[in-house]
């Protein structure tokens, strides 16, 4: 329960805290003194109350808590399973009058164009099998259509169909573009329509499907207008990554090794160990040519990075504490991802990002050669890219005084301080981030015939 502060009170200033109390049907403040936690309905909210010459002012307190659930599962499309229908609701009961209701379910779905020209028919299939009534909406949803003109074209649609609100959560189906837009769209309509999130892209599977963030871009800039709302339920099934290009797994792989990096080494020496055995087998069990070993090494990778993600999300899910290892990777990549736009993906943008702080932790000496190396090494075995050309000291500079300007008085820079641990700092010096960028470029630029120069 958070506490109004009246540091500079007033003298003559009369304050009273109320608690909230239910009272045959509607509520009423009374003392907080006064209000008897055990016999009465009482509300987690407060108002606060303060006279002074100059007027009243009533402050409210209200806690606002945000359940959603991330499933992992299989088979999601197979008709017998009801996840991708019922899996949102928590309450037993709620669940059962539903089932028993033999009510017809309502879904509209909104599904990214090419994910749809794989998986469309398997989806009818799905729907009609149980009997719902829907409307599937495929969309080219891609970096350069993620805008808010894509929201209100969805919204336009959504509203035609005329969903409730309450009780019918709009399905989102794709990558990380698709479940951003049909995230925000879902948090305009109607103040806020629940939303579920079934991502078909590695990277959406551990990281856009994860947390609370929707967005599109805007203005130039990455994801700038966008809402901290979650999804009722997130419902991953691997088996969506098996038709997913081979650079995209790369994409994905790099969001994995920022969760390694900052705080899992043991998720470090699997990517070491298995990584390009991730990327032949696209995390599917069924590979046969790595086998077993590969197989639980997909599914250990990724119950690891969803849980240490989830850890450092869900007690920050508003972003207000700034000092977040989840940002390692995402300080100079959004400027470098709209500059190059559309030939660097999400996850490459941040793996030059990851690239270059990795040369400034051992710069300031918090990672050792060898560390480095590995770190480097392990990037290059993931077929990701750790420089390039459009990452200039200039971008670097704008970058860090862009998030000067966003993030209160102090530049916090996520760095790794030795493999699966890190640190923030906000005094990295102008020499250090120089001669960092210098010995990177002369260790890893890369000549026109795309090899690393030595
Ligand atoms: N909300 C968040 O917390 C969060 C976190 C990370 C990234 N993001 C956002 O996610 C986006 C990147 O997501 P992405 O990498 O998934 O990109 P994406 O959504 O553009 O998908 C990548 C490509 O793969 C195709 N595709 C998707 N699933 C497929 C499948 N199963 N088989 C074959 N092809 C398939 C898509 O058509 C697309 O061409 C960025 O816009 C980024 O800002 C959001
Ligand atoms: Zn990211």
């Amino acid at each position: 329960m958070g506490k109004v502060h009246l540091e500079d009170s007033d003298p003559k200033e009369k304050s009273t805290e109320f608690g909230l109390v239910r009272v045959k049907g509607t509520w009423k403040r009374q003392p907080e003194k006064k209000v008897n936690k055990d016999a009465d309905c009482v509300s987690a909210a407060k108002i606060f109350e303060s006279v002074t010459e100059k007027g009243t002012t009533w402050t409210v307190v209200s806690p606002i808590v945000f359940t959603y659930k991330v499933t992992e599962t299989r088979d999601l499309l197979d008709p017998i399973n009801d996840t991708l229908l019922l899996g949102h609701i928590s309450c037993p009961q709620k669940l059962e009058d539903i089932k028993k209701s033999n009510q017809q379910i309502k879904r509209f779905v909104v599904i990214d164009q090419e994910v749809y020209k794989i998986y469309g028919p398997k989806l009818s299939q799905y729907l009609e099998a149980n009997n719902v009534l829907y409307k599937i909406l495929a969309l080219p949803t891609t970096e350069e259509t993620k805008s808010m003109d894509m929201a209100l074209k969805i919204l336009e649609e959504v509203n035609s169909f005329s969903l409730d609100r309450r009780t019918e959560p709009i399905i989102a189906i794709g990558g990380g573009v698709c479940l951003d837009i049909v995230g925000l769209a879902a948090s305009l309509y109607r103040r806020r329509t629940p939303y579920i999130r079934v991502p078909t892209t590695l990277l959406s599977y551990i990281d856009a499907s994860v947390g609370a963030k929707t967005g599109v871009n805007f203005a130039n800039c990455k994801n700038k207008l966008g809402a901290y709302i979650p999804p009722a339920a997130a419902f991953l099934d691997l088996s969506f990554i098996k038709t997913v290009p081979r650079r995209h797994i790369s994409n994905g792989l790099a969001e994995m090794l920022k969760m390694a990096l900052m705080k899992h080494s043991g998720l470090f020496e699997l990517l070491e160990k298995h990584g390009c055995g991730l990327l032949d087998s696209k995390f599917q069990a069924d590979y046969s040519v790595c086998g077993r070993t590969c197989s639980q090494a997909a599914s250990q990778a990724t119950r690891i990075a969803i849980t240490s993600m989830l850890e450092e999300l869900a007690p920050n899910l508003w972003e207000d504490d700034l000092n977040r290892l989840v940002d390692f990777g995402h300080v100079i990549s959004p400027a470098l991802e709209m500059k190059v736009l559309p030939s660097l993906l999400h996850g490459e943008a941040v793996n030059i990002d990851m690239s270059y702080m990795v040369y400034v932790s051992k710069e300031m000496g918090l990672l050792t050669e060898e560390e480095k190396q590995r770190i480097i090494s392990c990037m290059l075995s993931l077929e990701l890219p750790v420089w390039h050309e459009a990452c200039t000291m200039e971008l670097i500079q704008r970058s860090l005084q862009d998030r000067l300007k966003h993030s209160g008085s102090l530049v916090r820079m996520p760095l790794p301080v030795g493999l699966g641990q890190a640190d923030i700092f906000n005094n990295t010096s102008c020499e250090v981030l120089h001669r960092a960028y210098e010995t990177w470029c002369d260790e890893l630029s890369v000549s026109p015939d795309g090899s690393i120069e030595p």
